[in-house]
Formats: C-alpha cells, sequence, structure tokens
C-alpha cells in the first residue's frame, strides 16, 4: 500500500518524456533536437568553477549551516532583489532553499493543510501542480486567456473559506507569457483583500526583456503578509545540478518554514550556495549578456516559424518557453510522441500542463543555439503541414 495521493500524481512530464526516447539513437544528418527540458544550453562560467573548486577545500564547506541558509548569501540576495525591484528588501526577509521547486514545497506545506485550496492559473507548471496533489491541497484551475494571462475576477471568484494562496509564475513557465507589473499588482490587491498569499514564482526573472522592477510589490509596506517570492539560482548562473534557490517572504513565516526545510535538507547545500553568493558577487556581465541571448533567441525562433511557414501558432514566448497552438485534431501528448517519432523533435504535450491544453505544445527553445532555430522550424513545418 501506497499514499493513495502520491500514487494519484502523474510521473514527472519531463521523465515520461525522456522514456520516449529510451534506447532511440539519431542519425547524425538529423539529430534529435531537445526542447523538453528548460536547461541553459551553457554551463557556468569558469570563474565560478574554478573558485568554487579553490573553497571546497575549505573544512566548512562540508558541514551543516544554518536551516535558512548563511547569512551572507541571505544578505546577498536581499541585495539583489533591493536592485532588481528598485526597493530595500531586508535579509531576515530571505532564506536559501534548496532550490526553488523546494522554496514552492516549503511555502504550500507551511501555509496549508490537507482540503485547503490553492489557485492555480492554467496551463501550470507541472511540479506545483504534483505537489498540491501528493500533500491533499486542491488546486483550483484558473484557465488563462488566449493572451495566456490569468485574469484577476476569474481568480476573485474562486477565492473560497479554504483558500490559502494564488500562485503566480512569471515569466512564466510553460509559456514564456512575462505578466505585466499592473497585472501581478492587481493579484497582490486581490490576495492582500482576502487574507490569502500571493506565492510568486520568478524563476526566470533574470530574462525578461527589459531590467525595469518586474513588480512594485516591494513597494507597498504590507507586502511581506501577502507575497511569498521564489527565486531560483538554477537557470540564472547556469548551475541547475546544484539545487540552490530561495524566498523572501515575512520572518514569521520563515520561522514555520525553518521547522520543515529542518526535517527535509537540515541546510541547504554549503558548496551550492558558495556558488551561488559567487555568482551574485562578480557575474552581472555574465548574466546580462544571457539575458540579451536569450531574446535573441526568442526573436530568432518568432523568425524562423514565420519564415518555414510552420502551421502553428505562438500563444506566447519569452523567457525560455514558447506556447505553441497545433492544427492537429489528436491529443497533445499522440502529438508529441509522433513529433520525435517521425521529426526527431522532443516536446512536451500541452496535457502535462492542465486540463484544455490538447492543442498546444512546449518548445524550451532556450536549450538552442539562434542558428538551431531554422532547423526546428523546419521539422516542425514539415510535421504540420
Ligand atoms: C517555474 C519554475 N519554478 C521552479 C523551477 C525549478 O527551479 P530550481 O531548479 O531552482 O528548483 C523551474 C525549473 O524548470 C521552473 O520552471
Amino acid at each position: 500500500m501506497t499514499n493513495p495521493l502520491v500514487s494519484a500524481t502523474v510521473t514527472s512530464p519531463i521523465t515520461e518524456a525522456y522514456s520516449w526516447i529510451a534506447g532511440r539513437s539519431f542519425p547524425r544528418d538529423r539529430p534529435l533536437i531537445d526542447v523538453s527540458q528548460a536547461v541553459p544550453g551553457y554551463p557556468p562560467p569558469s570563474a565560478l568553477t574554478d573558485d568554487l573548486a579553490t573553497a571546497l577545500g575549505d573544512p566548512a564547506l562540508s558541514q551543516y549551516g544554518p536551516v535558512l541558509g548563511v547569512p551572507e548569501l541571505r544578505e546577498a540576495l536581499a541585495a539583489n532583489i533591493s536592485r532588481a525591484y528598485g526597493t530595500p528588501m531586508a535579509a531576515h526577509h530571505v532564506a536559501i532553499t534548496a532550490g526553488c521547486n523546494q522554496a514552492f514545497t516549503l511555502a504550500v506545506a507551511a501555509l496549508c493543510g490537507a482540503g485547503d485550496e490553492v489557485i492555480l492559473p492554467v496551463p501550470y507548471y507541472f511540479n506545483h501542480d504534483m505537489w498540491l496533489g501528493m500533500t491533499g491541497v486542491v488546486a483550483r484551475y484558473l484557465p488563462c486567456g488566449p493572451d495566456m494571462l490569468p485574469d484577476v475576477e476569474q481568480a476573485e471568484a474562486l477565492v473560497g473559506d479554504r483558500t490559502r494562496a494564488i500562485t503566480l509564475v512569471t515569466p512564466n513557465n510553460p509559456t514564456g507569457r512575462v505578466y505585466p507589473p499592473a497585472l501581478i499588482h492587481s493579484f497582490f490587491e486581490l490576495a492582500k483583500r482576502r487574507g490569502i498569499r500571493l506565492i510568486l514564482d520568478e524563476t526566470y526573472r533574470d530574462f525578461r526583456p527589459d531590467t525595469e522592477p518586474a513588480h512594485p510589490l516591494f513597494d507597498d509596506p504590507d507586502w511581506a503578509d501577502v507575497v511569498v517570492h521564489l527565486h531560483s539560482f538554477s537557470k540564472v548562473f547556469s548551475i541547475t545540478g546544484y539545487r540552490v534557490g530561495g524566498l523572501a517572504t515575512h520572518p514569521d513565516l520563515l520561522a514555520e518554514i525553518d521547522k520543515i526545510a529542518d526535517c527535509l535538507t537540515i541546510c541547504p547545500s554549503r558548496p551550492a550556495q558558495h556558488a551561488a553568493l559567487f555568482g551574485l558577487r562578480h557575474l552581472g556581465d555574465w548574466v546580462e549578456s544571457n539575458r540579451l541571448l536569450m531574446n535573441r533567441r526568442v526573436a530568432a525562433f518568432r523568425l524562423a516559424i514565420d519564415a518555414e511557414q510552420a502551421n502553428i501558432e505562438i500563444a506566447a514566448a519569452g523567457a525560455y518557453f514558447a506556447y505553441v497552438r497545433h492544427p492537429l485534431p489528436e491529443p497533445s501528448a499522440t502529438v508529441a510522441r509522433r513529433l520525435v517519432d517521425e521529426q526527431n523533435v522532443l516536446a512536451l504535450a500541452g496535457s502535462m500542463f492542465g486540463p484544455g491544453q490538447e492543442d498546444s505544445l512546449r518548445l524550451a527553445f532556450a536549450n538552442l543555439d539562434e542558428s538551431e532555430m531554422p532547423e526546428l522550424a523546419g521539422r516542425l513545418a514539415r510535421f504540420f503541414a
């Protein structure tokens, strides 16, 4: 007998997608184009890895540390948030976690018991939905409009006695949509008015088209009563395997999160925290160059789809992802399966991101160089012709 809530939860879509190509080899003239999992296509800079290699000689890095992260990194992330959002953030509002996924699970575990509800725009980031389901928290789905934005009035209609939070992801996974600051603010106002939290996953914030503050929420004197801001170091420093992220919220909530994190990880990885601190202190220019690179990749993707007249509609694209509508009547999982079988393009099916998504696919174009976009678009054009 296993936990029925866990058994009822889907296998990770990434694991599933990779099972489609298990044991397959791909010809040299038509290699696999993998736009399934979002991973930066470049390694961290050698300055970061060299520094880490030297630092590993320090015995402190092999020992447990504070549950919510080393003070230097909490301070550095607070300073980084202060700069990025143009408003002071104090280090006691900030904690370090074993990645942004863990930050989400910790926040939900601290806020919700079984039977409580969290509002989740659809299409959703599948790990959010999986975690809610496995812990008995009810996901109340909020379908996005054709512009891939959630509507605040529709959200308000879903708020009930058991609602504890609304989760937004911006720039969004899976759609790539960057939410306008005014929309984020209206969700903040809703959460504040109804006495619930706004969990804001900003994993891709360093890949937005501009460097203006993503939203004005931290300016509000009551922000910490409402906002749980989630951060990831994975993509920005290209260290997805190190497992380090963070969150910013009210210190009282952090005190609850501390208890859960203590049981789960005891402390975030010390070497990973060292690397993240190095990144915050030294990699500003590198981060900016990758922001520009990713924005060029979005533009190249759009251009290539246009040029090839691929028979798909880009519903949204930005940061790491494009979310596209396909014209076929088959379920999206069948389409994705055939796409990799016939064109050697591995993409994720819309159905992996929630109900009503059968006409969609997610393409994590960030994995590809600009020069590879025409080949991707050409294969899509042939497939959907
Ligand atoms: C929206 C979103 N949140 C969180 C994560 C996971 O981030 P981390 O590697 O920091 O756990 C991802 C990774 O794909 C993501 O897309």
